[in-house]
């Protein structure tokens, strides 16, 4: 009998880097945003104040870049689904921050908002970057990444970034 192999996850392709490295942040939000859920309302307004810096920062520019250059090397209910879940997201984002300036975001709120944000970035990260990278071409990841070089050179969220949350190559752990 021989030895089951173990094969490593499929290292993230260069041109989907930046966007896996915007998810460490994306991640990190969410998770706040579902533990303060059963907390109190200091707790709560931490973790929404830290979310709206990641959505001001990346976040919502995030979300527009992949719809940008992402659609058109996705199939269509991949695109279906990807729009879908920006779009309850931006929602969410916008319905909280009209709110927080007169009382604290409700425990539900900030549950849902940091559950569909992780699930969607989990999406990302185990079905859909793999199945891009998969699939494009040589070429297409070319073009791809002179797009995301750019893009990483020019967030404002980069220094947020920069150090301990952005191992080079990896994908978060979701
Ligand atoms: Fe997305
Ligand atoms: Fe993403």
């Amino acid at each position: 009998m021989t030895a089951q192999r173990h094969h490593p996850p499929l290292k993230r392709h260069e041109s989907l880097q930046p966007f896996s490295r915007d998810h460490f942040i994306g991640l990190k939000a969410a998770n706040r945003l579902v533990d303060a859920a059963a907390g109190d309302s200091v707790a709560r307004a931490a973790a929404v104040s830290y979310f709206y810096d990641c959505w001001n920062a990346e976040i919502a520019e995030h979300f527009t870049q992949e719809e940008q250059l992402l659609i058109g090397l996705m199939l269509p209910p991949e695109i279906v689904q990807l729009r879908h879940e920006h779009h309850e997201i931006r929602t969410l984002a916008k319905a909280g921050g009209l709110k927080s300036a007169s009382r604290p975001p409700s425990g539900p709120w900030c549950k849902e908002l940091g559950q569909k944000l992780h699930d969607h970035i989990r999406w990302e990260e185990r079905v859909l970057f793999g199945a891009i990278q998969n699939r494009a071409t040589a070429g297409q990841l070319a073009a791809l990444a002179e797009s995301t070089a750019v893009i990483e050179k020019r967030r404002p969220g980069l220094r947020i970034r920069r150090g301990k949350q952005s191992p080079g190559g990896r994908s978060p752990n979701v």
